[in-house]
């Protein structure tokens, strides 16, 4: 089951990434053009929302079941985590970051709803999910991934 969970995660991971970008550059381009926000821009950031609510699961999972996770091992001090980067990445930094991202994007995407004008919508896109982009694209284990 972790083998399996592993490889979907980091198969997942690239449709996160491509549906953020997209939603990104979008809402930019939604925004430069002064387009009227239509059902596209509506359904990309909702099919990004999805997708990482999926990432948001399965990455949970992993973090129980993981053998890099040391934090339910009885011989490793908090301190030995936080002093080997690689440890704190994957057991602090990744998933923290990753979480504060999917939050982001789940505000943004209710923010956008209440407001009126199209612009309002594609900026408050554009923000939130350009902000999560920055965030996972910052703590994304790349040395395993690629
Ligand atoms: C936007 C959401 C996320 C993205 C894009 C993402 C991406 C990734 C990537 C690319 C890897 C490396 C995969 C590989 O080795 O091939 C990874 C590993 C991992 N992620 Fe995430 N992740 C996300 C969310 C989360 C969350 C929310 C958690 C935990 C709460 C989490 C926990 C982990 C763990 C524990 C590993 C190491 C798995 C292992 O090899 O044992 N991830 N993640």
């Amino acid at each position: 089951m972790y083998t399996g969970l592993q490889h979907l995660h980091s198969f997942w991971a690239y449709l996160v990434l491509i549906m953020l970008i997209i939603a990104v550059v979008n809402a930019l381009l939604g925004l430069v053009g002064k387009r009227t926000f239509g059902d596209r821009d509506l359904r990309i950031p909702l099919f990004t929302l999805i997708v990482s609510h999926i990432q948001l699961l399965v990455g949970i999972i992993i973090f129980f079941i993981s053998p890099l996770i040391q934090w339910f091992s009885k011989n490793e001090e908090v301190s030995s985590i936080m002093k080997n980067a690689d440890l704190r990445l994957y057991n602090l930094e990744h998933p923290l970051m990753m979480i504060i991202g999917i939050i982001l994007i789940t505000i943004g995407f209710s923010k956008h709803k209440k407001k009126d004008s199209s612009s309002a919508k594609f900026k408050t896109i554009l923000i939130f999910y350009g902000i999560a982009l920055i965030l996972i694209l910052s703590r994304i284990p790349w040395d395993a991934w690629f």
